[in-house]
Order: C-alpha cells, then sequence, then structure tokens
C-alpha cells in the first residue's frame, strides 16, 4: 500500500489521566519509526482531550472527539459543541458510531447536522456507518449502507478543505472479535465507494473511507491493502501501544 492511511484509535469511555499519560507516552515512542504516510489519531473521551493535546502537542499525532452537538452553543446540558473542540486543538470528530445511533437514537438527520458544524468550525467529520447482523442475513447490507449515506453525509462531502472520512463499522463486528473476512470488506467498501460518488454527484475529492470492527495487528495488513480502504478505525486494540502500534505498521 502506498497510500496514505489513516490510523484512528477510539478508546471509546475508558482512560484516566494516569492511564493516558503511559498510553500516550508509549505511543509516541514508537509513532516516531512509522513512515511519514501513515496518520496516527487519538480520540479519548471528553474528559482527557485537554490532556492528551497537550502530550501530543508537536508530534505526529492528531487529536479526535468522540461527538459534537450540532448547535454551535446554549442550553444543552452535558453536551458539547463543535467550536468548543476546535477551541482545544481537536483535528477529527467521529460522527454517528452505532454506539450513539444505539444508546442516544441518534438519526441520520442529525449525524448529518452535526458533521456539518463540524466542517464549519474545521473539524473533519468521521461519519460511521454500517449494517447489523439481521440486515445483512437478510442482503439488506448495500441498501442500508446507501440509505446511511444519503440521510448522514453532508453535500460536498470531502471536497471541503477539511476533508471527509466514512468509517464502514459492521454492527456484528464491532467488539465481538468477529472482524469482516477481506472479501467482505473490499466489496462493501467497493460499493460504499459508489454510494458515495453517486450521493455527491461526483467522483473528485471523494471521503477516505476507513474499515472499523475488531481490528487487531493481525488483520491490519491485509484490511488496509484493500484498494477502497484508506485507514482503520480501532476500539479495543487501540488501548494497548503495543496493538495500536502494531496495526500502524500494517499500513
Ligand atoms: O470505533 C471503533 C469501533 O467501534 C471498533 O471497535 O475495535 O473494539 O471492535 P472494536
Amino acid at each position: 500500500h502506498t497510500a496514505s492511511s489513516l490510523i484512528v484509535g477510539n478508546w471509546k469511555m475508558n482512560g484516566t489521566s494516569a492511564s493516558a499519560a503511559t498510553l500516550i507516552g508509549e505511543i509516541l515512542d514508537g509513532a516516531a519509526a512509522l513512515p511519514p504516510s501513515v496518520a496516527l489519531v487519538i480520540c479519548p473521551p471528553f474528559t482527557l482531550l485537554d490532556r492528551v493535546g497537550r502530550m501530543i502537542e508537536g508530534s505526529v499525532v492528531r487529536l479526535g472527539a468522540q461527538d459534537c452537538r450540532a448547535e454551535p452553543k446554549g442550553a444543552y446540558t452535558g453536551d458539547v459543541a463543535a467550536p468548543m473542540l476546535a477551541d482545544l486543538g481537536v483535528h477529527y470528530v467521529i460522527l454517528g458510531h452505532s454506539e450513539r445511533r444505539r444508546d442516544h437514537f441518534e438519526t441520520d438527520a442529525q449525524i448529518r447536522a452535526k458533521a456539518e458544524a463540524a466542517l464549519a468550525c474545521g473539524l473533519t467529520p468521521i461519519i460511521c456507518i454500517g449494517e447489523t447482523a439481521e440486515e445483512r442475513d437478510a442482503g439488506d447490507a448495500f441498501l442500508r449502507l446507501s440509505a446511511q449515506i444519503a440521510g448522514a453525509v453532508p453535500a460536498g462531502f470531502g471536497a471541503d478543505s477539511a476533508g471527509g472520512v466514512i468509517a464502514y463499522e459492521p454492527v456484528w463486528a464491532i467488539g465481538t472479535g468477529r472482524t469482516a473476512s477481506r472479501e467482505d470488506i473490499e466489496s462493501t467498501t467497493a460499493h460504499i465507494r459508489q454510494a458515495l460518488a453517486a450521493h455527491l454527484g461526483t467522483d473528485d475529492n471523494l471521503p477516505q473511507i476507513l474499515y472499523g470492527g475488531s481490528v487487531t495487528a493481525r488483520d491490519a495488513a491485509s484490511i488496509l491493502s484493500i484498494g477502497t480502504v484508506n485507514g482503520v478505525l480501532v476500539g479495543g486494540a487501540s488501548l494497548s501501544a503495543d496493538s495500536f502500534l502494531g496495526i500502524a505498521a500494517g499500513a
């Protein structure tokens, strides 16, 4: 794989100031050995964004958040706005993760509004899409993904100076140890690329496409060698420097 790769670690609801200090220290040590074509992004919980941001300052590692609200400010107790993230030096924001769709009932329309808010302050959205096991078994995976793209991806996504990223995460592969097969990832990301081109009305400056779902250092190189895969979104395996750097080494 000669093109550049985006390796994103989503810590989800994990980490304390002590564990983050250790993990980031180890990642920074190993990151120096990676080729410049590999971009590392760490998405800690909100509580650690400022601390991790300070630790990675001046390094090649970039900072991402796990959600934002669409409104820029206001009476929304407990929520965090995109301009607040930009103010902290955040570059990326994961939006519409299946865990947020499941636990917070996020809709495609809300995810699209969040993406527009993120782009408006220069953040790069990582919009997550993915089918459930039932949808895949019923033969509806491609239909489901096309519908999510049509509903959640803003016009011109990817062409903005901040760029844009789509993460394909089959729900049945997240946190289950059941990585999708190379063949499934290949055919599904090819479909996603086509659906993006149709939705956006262009073949140019299409968003980057990541795969996510039980990625480990063992299968990363094979997944990253797929032509329609520009990187990976890593959950569990991003919580150890060895496995996260092992995944990056496969790029
Ligand atoms: O955002 C990350 C994905 O949900 C994948 O999580 O690598 O623990 O399966 P996982």
